[in-house]
């Protein structure tokens, strides 16, 4: 597929795999996907599994991705994470804002442009999450939902740090639903979102950002997704746990 941008396709573990279920994943991911060049494949696994992993994929093709990170650079911030903590194993990408996150910690636009500021400190790449929910897509709100998000999430970063974030769009009511956005209702909010990044930025910035899809992603769908102009990849959640399907959507979007 030839793409203006190169994809970038994440695996989401979530609060999923001990640490031997996640090193048998990567070194499954390490023999399916070894030799893939088209594709930035990242793995997120949770906290605990980070350090094992950084080691089994040194010298791959496969990057290294947290799920969250603090705000903070260090300090008394019990049960939190720091990126410069994330930087010892080598981690490159940071998700920020999953809709999960902003549901059951209550983490706020504002928090978010925090967070996506001090990964950029630390020369992380945050992955910044949007989405409406089924209730505000019903009310016609979807635009000024993901509008807001971009508005108040990106609002601390330069131009420089912005075309080194990705943006995932995963509409809350595909996500673990088994119920994913069509590749034209993808592609709708993956343009809108372009657009709302030439005008918060300029357009030179909103042609590099890479705009991910996330919510139900499977091999069966992966190739008409990423086959639309503005989708830049995918942020897999329940089909990243198993080396076939996972390694099959990276196949099927090439
Ligand atoms: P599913 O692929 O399980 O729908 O999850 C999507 C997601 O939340 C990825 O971050």
């Amino acid at each position: 597929m030839d793409k203006e941008r190169k994809l970038i396709i994440a695996g989401n573990w979530k609060m999923n795999k001990t640490v031997a279920e996640a090193l048998d994943l990567v070194q499954g991911l390490k023999r399916e996907l070894g030799s893939v060049k088209e594709v930035d494949i990242v793995v997120c696994p949770p906290f605990t599994a980070i350090a094992e992993v950084s080691k089994a994929i040194l010298d791959s093709n496969i990057r290294l991705g947290a799920q969250s990170m603090s705000e903070h650079i260090g300090g008394a911030y019990t049960g939190e994470i720091a990126a410069g903590m994330l930087k010892e194993f080598s981690v490159r990408y940071v998700i920020l804002g999953h809709s999960e996150r902003r549901q059951y910690q209550g983490e706020s636009d504002a928090l978010i442009a925090k967070k996506a500021l001090a990964a950029h400190a630390a020369s992380l790449k945050p992955i910044v999450c949007v989405g409406e929910t089924l209730n505000e897509r019903e009310a016609g709100e979807t635009e000024a939902v993901v509008a807001r998000q971009l508005q108040l999430g990106l609002a601390r970063l330069s131009k420089a740090q912005m075309e080194e974030t990705v943006i995932a769009y995963e509409p809350v009511w595909a996500i673990g639903t088994g119920r994913n956005a069509t590749p034209e209702q993808a592609q709708t909010v993956h343009a809108f979102i372009r657009r709302s990044l030439a005008a918060q930025f300029n357009d030179a910035v909103a042609k590099r950002v890479r705009i991910q899809y996330g919510g139900s992603v499977k091999p069966a769908n992966a190739r008409e997704l990423m086959g639309q102009p503005d989708v830049d990849g995918a942020l897999v959640g329940g089909a990243s746990l198993e080396i076939r399907s996972f390694s099959d959507i990276v196949k099927n979007s090439i």
